[in-house]
């Protein structure tokens, strides 16, 4: 298990009494509150590596005002509160590292409007992100921030890390759907941070500021989203490549062309093996000599535009040397494809110990950070399986530790992670695009930010929540 950072261990917060509990349990009722220990393992992890944390009670409430009296009692009592989406967090963001209260989202499950006047829907915050996503498009509406875990993962937790997926290339990110939140203070106040509107120009864009805030300013209780209309076509390319440099290349070139497509998506010959192998079949072979793959897909309303974009899209990836081109003709083609790229991450974790870094660097500057992923890696004699969305210059580098002992495992690789990151730096790129902070990289982030700016940061967590009971220990320690 990771070592906590000193800052940690400095706050100091008090234990939770029997007054507390009682008190918790008059407001949620007895049902939705839990000092069992077999619950304790279930929300003492996230989908990061094997990390686990124990609270010291779980708290499911139903409703703002219960979360508005536990934030108020838990402020005064100085107890931590981490709040909890789906815990598919890849960065340790939801472990409750500080003990105190984990508080549950689940029971916030409805679509509460769509509004098809206005292109917007209010949901709560424990909705599963695929769900919504097939509901508004029963309405021909589309709302595109679609992370590989979409199966289990809740909108609140994408508010949490502005979450992103392989649409963010042609749609953006959580943060580019988000138009208003209500949220619960830790002093118990509610509050709406904007307004419903496409425009805000209004003060500070506190919206903007609690997207990607990952639980430590406040608790989301309702988020209003902008919805587009829905795409009727689109097209899906795989594209192998005998070198995963020339895949890379390829990538910033279709873009030059002119080309937006909807997902740009890169994978390395074992992130594809290795998750054919843990989701199932696919109908071709995957040649020894391919290093890589792209996975390029085009969307729009007019199938001459996508047949044309797609010749483009080809010649240019011909021009890169790439090997035969397969096109996705059916609907289960495209969803198996999907389906196997969707499933890299939870392969890899099936695969070995890891340590999966979420590294972002301009898109043109992509093959300089796979190379130097792989000299970092023979530096300091760990392999590494690199996939992502490369049309964003997003690449989840995964570093193996296969065979190697723990004490190379312990001793290089955070050596090596450190000049990984550099490296992102030096490409004008940074430590996480999508996966967040959390826990597990709050100690890369002084290579990003020097310590005023650190502070600066600290110091805004402060205004919000003086006590910092909230989410305790995560992104700056
Ligand atoms: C992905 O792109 O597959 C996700 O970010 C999940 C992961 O990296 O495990
Ligand atoms: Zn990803």
């Amino acid at each position: 298990m990771d070592k906590l950072p000193l800052e940690m261990a400095e706050q100091s917060y008090n234990k939770l009494t029997s007054i507390t509990l009682n008190h918790l349990e008059s407001l949620v009722g007895k049902d939705f509150i839990s000092v069992d220990k077999e619950q304790f393992e279930k929300y003492g992890r996230d989908e990061t590596e094997d990390l686990v944390f124990f609270p010291d009670v779980v708290v499911k409430p139903q409703t703002v005002e219960q979360i508005s009296k536990i934030l108020k009692h838990c402020n005064e009592q100085k107890i931590p509160v981490t709040t909890r989406g789906a815990g598919t967090g890849l960065s340790g963001g939801a472990l409750p590292i500080k003990g105190g209260v984990l508080l549950s989202m689940e029971k916030f499950n409805k679509i509460l409007s769509i509004d098809t006047r206005n292109l917007q829907a209010t949901v709560e915050p424990g909705v599963i992100n695929y769900i919504f996503q097939e509901e508004v498009k029963k309405l021909g509406l589309f709302y595109p921030p679609d992370p590989a875990s979409w199966g289990s993962c809740s909108l609140g937790g994408n508010i949490a890390h502005s979450s992103g997926g392989p649409k963010a290339v042609k749609y953006g990110t959580t943060r580019d759907y988000v138009l208003n939140l209500e949220v619960v203070l830790p002093s118990g106040e509610i509050i709406w941070t904007g307004a419903n509107t496409l425009k805000y120009s209004t003060g500070y864009n506190l919206t903007h500021l609690f997207v990607g805030s990952e639980g430590t300013l406040g608790v989301v209780t309702k988020i209003v989203f902008k919805l587009i209309p829905l795409p009727k076509f689109d097209m899906l390319m795989l594209v192998p490549f005998n070198s995963a440099e020339k895949a890379c290349e390829a990538v910033g070139e279709v873009f030059k062309a002119g080309i937006t497509p909807s997902a740009m998506e890169f994978m390395e010959r074992d992130a594809i093996n290795w998750s054919i192998k843990y989701a199932g079949e696919v109908n071709f072979a995957i040649k020894p000599e391919w290093e890589a793959l792209l996975l390029v897909e085009v969307d729009g309303n007019n199938m001459d535009v996508l047949y044309s974009d797609c010749e483009i899209i080809s010649n240019i990836m011909q021009q890169h040397e790439c090997d035969e081109i397969l096109f996705a003709d059916t609907a289960d083609q495209k969803a198996s494809l999907w389906k196997i790229r969707r499933k890299v991450g939870e392969a890899v974790k099936s695969n070995s110990v890891y340590k999966e870094e979420d590294t972002v660097v301009m898109r043109a500057e992509l093959p300089k950070l796979l190379r130097g992923v792989k000299d970092i890696g023979k530096k300091y004699g760990f392999s590494s399986v690199c996939y992502g969305h490369a049309g964003d210059g997003n690449l989840h580098v995964n570093i193996i530790k296969g065979e190697l002992s723990d004490e190379v495992w312990n001793n290089a690789l955070p050596k090596g992670i450190t000049e990984i990151f550099e490296l992102c730096k030096s490409l004008g790129g940074t430590i996480s695009g999508e996966h967040g902070i959390g826990l597990v990289q709050q100690k890369y982030m002084s290579i990003i930010f020097p310590p005023h700016q650190l502070q600066l940061m600290r110091d805004i967590k402060k205004v919000f929540d003086p006590n910092s009971i909230l989410n305790p220990g995560k992104i700056f320690g």
